[in-house]
């Protein structure tokens, strides 16, 4: 059974941007980098999907015809309840709230269920990590064009992101 789950991918240069700060915050942390190549934020996770419902969880996604949108990277932050370092946007633009909730809808409209957790849009990029003693300044903008459905494999030693289907944000 595939675990999935539908995210925003970068492209190499905003991975590259994520990775060097992940590398520069990690001293101190003892935590574990995530890998350059895993790099994501996720928007709903899904979670494990009889394969019969692929068809129908790519069909629901396949309409939604959304504006892209920008965001502007400005902080890393420190989640003490699950030790994890993560970046994240200033604010959390109304696009992205709204595709978010888009996919919700339709995911639970094709009777699939799904994480329903509060949004709170975050890059992970260190696990198992204490507090960084000092915050990494970072400042770039991601154009978020597309959004993508992940699967989430293991092949033994470590895990594996690919991206099964994906599909453009109006720009
Ligand atoms: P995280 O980075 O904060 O752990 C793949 O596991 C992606 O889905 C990660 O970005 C993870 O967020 C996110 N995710 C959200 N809900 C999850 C859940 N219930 N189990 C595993 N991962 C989850």
């Amino acid at each position: 059974m595939p675990r999935l789950f539908f995210a925003l991918w970068p492209d190499e240069g905003i991975r590259n941007e994520l990775f060097r700060v992940a590398q520069a915050t990690q001293p101190g942390t003892g935590g574990r980098l995530m890998r350059r190549e895993n790099l994501h934020q996720t928007l709903v996770f899904v979670g494990n999907v009889a394969e019969p419902e692929l068809p129908a969880l790519k069909a629901a996604a396949a309409p939604l015809d959304l504006p892209a949108f920008t965001l502007q990277f400005g902080h890393v932050r420190y989640w003490r309840h699950n030790r994890i370092v993560w970046a994240a946007p200033l604010v959390t633009p109304e696009p992205l709230g709204n595709l978010v909730k888009a996919l919700e809808a339709v995911i639970a409209a094709a009777g699939i269920r799904y994480d329903q957790r509060d949004y709170q849009p975050h890059v992970t990029l260190i696990r198992d990590a204490r507090a960084p003693a000092e915050s990494t300044p970072l400042d770039f903008e991601w154009r978020v064009r597309d959004f993508t459905l992940i699967e989430s494999a293991h092949d033994g030693r470590r895990v594996i992101y690919r991206v099964i289907a994906r599909w453009p944000l109006a720009d």
